[in-house]
């Protein structure tokens, strides 16, 4: 079932377009600053993932991609435009781990919520910390956590939300390389097991062009979309394959231009 958020009173086909994917179109979302005046985020952003693909959303810090995520997981409205998805989870870019939980059962909380009982919540959670290299710290409390750690036990819970949809907001920004590339290729099997719709919010174009099928480049604030890139490549990926290294060129190249462009209009 899709839900949808709209700005105006009349109907939208909408819905019925983003079928288990994601229909953002002509979006804009301004904030209030201090002084109260308007402080646009994002102007007029078109974006769609198919069910079961996965785009990426990579653009300068402060573009509005936090608030795009926030915008299809319904924690914001629209000012103008239309946005209709699949039930959607967010990773938020800070981990939002309940400090008074173990690790276990921060990562089984949308179980719980969904209704599980406590103890098969548990259980599932708990089987996949060794895949995440959390093995042992089923227990831990969040402050017993490295940055790292508490990053994997936040994406656990997202992906065992069971949402059609996930938007990742630098799901994987605070850990070392080495676990990273771990990371992206647990992601990367996951998706081929169990396919989702994904958004995912990164700066690392190497990410991107490794896990992603299309690649949307944001301008500086207020984000407008400056380039679309299609990800035709094969997997399984690896960071070395020479489609790879081409559409992360590509993709360092649109964002060089959409920051000249900026330049060029201040
Ligand atoms: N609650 C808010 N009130 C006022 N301004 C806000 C608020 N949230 C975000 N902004 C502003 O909106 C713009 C977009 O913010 P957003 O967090 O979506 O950017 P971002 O692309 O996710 O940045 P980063 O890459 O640093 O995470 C920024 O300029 C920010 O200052
Ligand atoms: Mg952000």
């Amino acid at each position: 079932m899709a839900t949808e958020l709209q700005s105006r009173a009349q109907p939208s086909p909408l819905p019925a377009a983003a079928a288990g994917g994601i229909v953002v179109e002509n979006v804009s979302r301004a904030y209030r600053g201090s002084r109260g005046e308007a402080v646009p985020a994002l102007a007029d952003v078109s974006v769609r993932a198919a069910r079961g693909e996965l785009v990426a959303v990579v653009g300068p810090s402060g573009c509005g991609k936090t608030t795009l995520l926030e915008l299809v997981c319904r924690l914001q409205s629209p000012d103008s435009g239309w946005i209709a998805s699949a039930p959607a989870a967010l990773m938020a870019q800070r981990d939002m781990l309940l400090p008074w939980f173990d690790a276990v059962e921060n990562a089984a909380l949308a179980l719980r919520i969904a209704g599980h009982p406590r103890s098969r919540a548990r259980e599932r959670a708990s089987a996949l910390f060794g895949e995440l290299g959390l093995e042992g710290f089923q227990r831990a409390r969040p402050s017993e956590l490295s940055g790292g750690m508490r990053q994997r036990v936040a994406f656990l819970r997202t992906l065992l939300s069971g949402k059609e949809v996930l938007c990742l907001d630098e799901p994987f920004g605070a850990l070392d390389a080495i676990t990273r590339g771990e990371m992206q290729q647990w992601l990367a099997r996951a998706l081929q097991r169990e396919p989702r719709t994904v958004l995912l919010v990164t700066h690392d174009v190497e990410e991107a062009a490794l896990l992603a099928d299309r690649l949307v480049v944001l301008s500086g604030r207020p984000g407008r979309v400056t380039a679309e890139l299609e990800a035709d490549i094969p997997r399984p990926r690896s960071a070395t394959d020479a489609a790879v290294l081409a559409l992360r060129q590509r993709a360092l190249r649109s964002l060089a231009l959409s920051a000249r462009a900026e330049g060029a209009l201040a």
